[in-house]
Formats: C-alpha cells, sequence, structure tokens
C-alpha cells in the first residue's frame, strides 16, 4: 500500500501490542500540541515497504479505550510522515457472521462515545471547520485490505457498521440489542474518535477489526477474558498476514 509519499501507519490494538515480522529501523518519541502518543513510534519495513507502528494502548498493554490520547497519536503519526493509517481493532460480534476470530473491514461508524477529545478544531480558531464524514473508511485502502485477506485465504466479512462505545466495561445484552436495532455489526471501544481525527488531518483511514467475542447477550454465557484471549490467539495470525501482503500491493 503506498500513497504518494506517505508512509503507512499502524495503529495496534488490543493483542497486537508489538508487530512481529517488522524489521525496526528504529524508534522515536514525539510530542504534539496535544501530548504524548500512547507508545514511541516504531519504524520499520514490513514485506519491503516503510510502515510507522504504534501500540494504542502503550507497550506494556496500560491505557483503557477511554484515556488513549487520540490526538496525540494521530498528530504524532501525521508528523512522522503517515498519510496511511490501518487502525487494528478487537470488536465484539453482532452481525451473525460475525463470530469469533472473524476478521472484519467495516464501511461505516456510529459513534457513542462521550467526554473524548474528539477534534482538532477547538480553542483560539479563525473559523469553524466541519469536515466530512460520510465515508469515514478510505475505500481504496479497504480494497487493498480486502485483496490482501482474499490472497492469502484469510476469511473476512468486508462490510459493516462499527459501533463505538466508551468502555471500558463491556456493554449490556439491552445496550447491544439497541445497538443491533441502530444497524451496529460490530462493537468496538476504540474506532472513535481516531477515525474523524485522521480524516480531520486529511489522512486516509482504514479499520482492520478482530471479533474477540461474540457480543453481550448474543450466547447464553457472559463475556470471560479467556475466550478473548482465545479468540486473539486465533485470530490475530491472520492480521498480521493482512497487513504484510497489503504493504506489499
Ligand atoms: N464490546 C466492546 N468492545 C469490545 C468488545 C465488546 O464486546 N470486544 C472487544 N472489544
Amino acid at each position: 500500500m503506498s500513497d504518494g509519499g506517505g508512509v503507512v501507519g499502524i495503529i495496534g490494538g488490543t493483542g497486537l501490542t508489538t508487530l512481529s515480522g517488522l524489521e525496526i529501523t528504529g524508534t522515536r518519541t514525539r510530542e504534539t500540541p496535544w501530548g504524548s502518543p500512547s507508545s514511541v513510534l516504531t519504524d520499520g519495513h514490513l514485506d519491503g515497504q516503510p510502515v510507522v507502528f504504534l501500540s494504542r494502548h502503550g507497550n506494556p498493554h496500560r491505557i483503557p479505550p477511554h484515556q488513549v490520547n487520540y490526538r496525540a497519536n494521530i498528530k504524532a503519526l501525521y508528523d512522522a510522515g503517515v498519510r496511511t493509517v490501518i487502525g487494528v481493532n478487537a470488536v465484539g460480534g453482532i452481525h451473525p457472521d460475525m463470530g469469533p476470530a472473524c476478521v472484519v473491514i467495516p464501511d461505516q461508524i456510529i459513534d457513542y462515545t462521550w467526554g473524548r477529545a474528539g477534534t482538532f478544531f477547538e480553542g483560539d480558531l479563525e473559523q469553524v471547520t466541519h469536515i466530512d464524514f460520510t465515508w469515514p473508511y478510505d475505500q481504496e485502502a479497504r480494497n487493498i485490505i480486502m485483496q490482501a485477506a482474499k490472497v492469502h485465504g484469510v476469511p473476512f466479512a468486508g462490510f459493516g457498521v462499527y459501533g463505538a462505545t466508551q468502555g471500558p466495561r463491556l456493554e449490556t445484552a439491552a445496550e447491544i440489542r439497541r445497538m443491533e436495532r441502530d444497524g451496529c455489526d460490530l462493537v468496538g471501544m476504540t474506532g472513535m474518535p481516531e477515525a474523524a481525527l485522521a480524516a480531520e488531518l486529511g489522512m486516509r483511514y482504514v479499520c482492520l477489526g478482530l471479533v474477540v467475542n461474540w457480543a453481550a447477550g448474543k450466547t447464553e454465557q457472559i463475556i470471560t477474558m479467556a475466550e478473548i484471549e482465545a479468540a486473539i490467539d486465533q485470530g490475530m495470525s491472520g492480521v498480521r498476514r493482512i497487513l504484510e501482503v497489503s504493504m506489499a500491493g
């Protein structure tokens, strides 16, 4: 995946704190006017292509979804020359085709988060800016990711509405039923405001989701960390393969 001079940035979420296969050429710490990003930026090559990797929850994993400094993360990547962002997200499955270990490349978002710093356009502004966000994910980048999944035989769902919740608790069964009525197919805690912030800076953004559990109330059982970890173990290798092939494309 190339984008006319800029490099590709990968934001790793739960289960992807480091990126094996990345030939690391260096790390850098970056400060931004919005504070510090969650982790150092790791520069390297994935399948020969330059990439910058950032761990959304820090390394080790310690920053909960509602306390991630999304603005600092996106701005730090932008300042490092990144113009295309692949956001890797662990999600819960609502749609019947989106069970544990399924890879999903969603095409829409509904934002249920609150109280997060979700825009660069505030403070001492010369004018008010409203970005278009009709299609929150970049279609070309989605196509490349889906093609990479096909090439590697990684089963995926190439559609879906990502419902972004506040966390860090998981949802109630009634909340998931409501989200389903709203049209959500998957649920996660970190997809927003990350996608909107990237759009504000004119970056291309795509979500590569890995379903790690059925959403609350979709099975008789409650959701356990053991189940989530098992799905990460099962599905993350497919995500890594997709990332490698996407770079080559
Ligand atoms: N809900 C919200 N976020 C999540 C879930 C979930 O069920 N699984 C992984 N991230």
